[in-house]
């Protein structure tokens, strides 16, 4: 009898179709609360990371950024963009990108799309950090900014934080309507969904305001005379070097939560504060190590960038998803070799290579 040979180096495979039928199977709203369960899993076990602020590329329409973490048993990566004047040529803002490796050996065993999967993860991170962050009982938003990340930023809160009242408020009225429409067609249970005409109009008497707008410079989509005594703000479009969204008279007032502060420090709001503003860590906060909201009047912020664990997560949980649900395809990134130092004698073997004329 003989052995059927194990092809040890195929790679697990999912482009966007794939994660939009992977998402459709689950339904998004449980993807993003399995998402969500584990991301705070993850965080809660920060010390076991070697972390890392991402390595960027900057241009002046926009930036690419390689975003590496490893565990020590698993090695994953994100390359991403963020081009806010993208749309003008028919592409996305953010698009990405990435892989998940064995540190034992190297073998690649993902390599998946990460447009669709960003949203996703940006928006459970930001329902993580809401849920231990935001006034109990919160059960408005206002989402100012309603391109491709506010779908999933409006799902994930209606699911995970019980948000009914949602306000959109965008420079551009066509996005909220796009958005207002999807919203409709997903059939989410009581959520009321208003275009605004104004920010101040969304804003007023919010108990989250969420920013998630794309513009690459010093933006102040929200100033500090719109604040309001306990609201939680989860800003998450200010992420690069010179690209923020709050006016800085924001910050000293807000106690301010962060993921990862060497590259908050770089990219997000508190870029605008001194090197040493005070800030609190999420994973301590999730891990009981740091309070979180201590008062109905305070105003906290999670001043989101957007940090490589997440990457790492929404990885993993894309490789079992798909591995239960089927979904995907196996290619040969890496030779299926008999002898795995005959690397020339296997590109010999090939077909193709044998069929050009030497
Ligand atoms: N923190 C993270 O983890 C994370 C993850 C993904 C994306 N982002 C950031 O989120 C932002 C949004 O991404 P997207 O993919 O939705 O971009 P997008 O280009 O699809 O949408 C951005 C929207 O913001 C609107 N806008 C711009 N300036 C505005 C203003 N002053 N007030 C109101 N609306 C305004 C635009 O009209 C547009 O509809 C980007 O800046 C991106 O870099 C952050």
């Amino acid at each position: 009898m003989t052995a059927t040979r194990i092809n040890h180096a195929r790679t697990l495979f999912l482009d966007t179709p794939d994660v939009a039928r992977l998402l459709g199977l689950l339904g998004l709203p449980a993807a993003l609360r399995l998402l969500t369960d584990r991301l705070r899993m993850e965080y809660l076990r920060w010390p076991d990371f070697d972390k890392a602020a991402r390595i960027a590329t900057y241009s002046p329409q926009g930036v690419i950024e390689l975003m590496p973490i490893t565990d020590g048993h698993a090695y994953s990566f994100k390359c991403v963009n963020g081009h806010p004047g993208n749309g003008a040529v028919g592409l996305p803002t953010v698009m990405a990108m990435g892989a998940l490796l064995d540190c034992d050996t190297g073998r690649v065993r993902l390599l998946s799309e990460l447009t669709l999967t960003t949203a996703l993860r940006t928006a459970a991170t930001s329902a993580l950090a809401a849920q231990a962050l935001a006034r109990p009982g919160s059960r408005s938003m206002a989402l100012i900014g309603n391109g491709a990340q506010s779908d999933f930023q409006a799902i994930a809160f209606h699911a995970l934080l019980g948000i009914r009242d949602l306000r959109l408020y965008d420079v551009d009225r066509s996005a909220s309507v796009r958005l207002q429409r999807n919203l409709a067609a997903s059939g989410l249970d009581r959520l009321q969904v208003r275009v605004c005409d104004s920010l101040a109009q969304a804003v007023r008497g919010a108990d989250v305001v969420t920013t998630v707008t794309a513009w690459q410079g010093a933006a102040r989509v929200l100033t500090a005379d719109l604040l309001e005594p306990g609201v939680h703000l989860n800003a998450v479009g200010g992420d690069s070097p010179g690209k923020t969204e709050l006016d800085p008279a924001i910050l000293p007032r807000a106690s301010v939560f962060v993921e990862f502060p060497p590259q908050t420090r770089k990219e997000g709001e508190i870029q605008q504060m001194a090197a040493d503003f005070p800030v609190t860590e999420l994973w301590q906060v999730l891990a009981g190590q740091a309070p979180g909201r201590v008062d109905e009047r305070q105003v906290t912020l999670f001043d989101s960038v957007g940090f490589a664990l997440e990457d790492y997560c929404a990885l993993s949980f894309l490789q079992a998803a798909a591995t239960q649900h089927g979904v995907g395809r196996w290619v040969e990134i890496v030779p299926d070799q008999d002898d795995p130092r005959d690397l020339y004698g296997w590109m010999l073997a090939r077909e193709r290579f044998a069929s050009v004329p030497a």
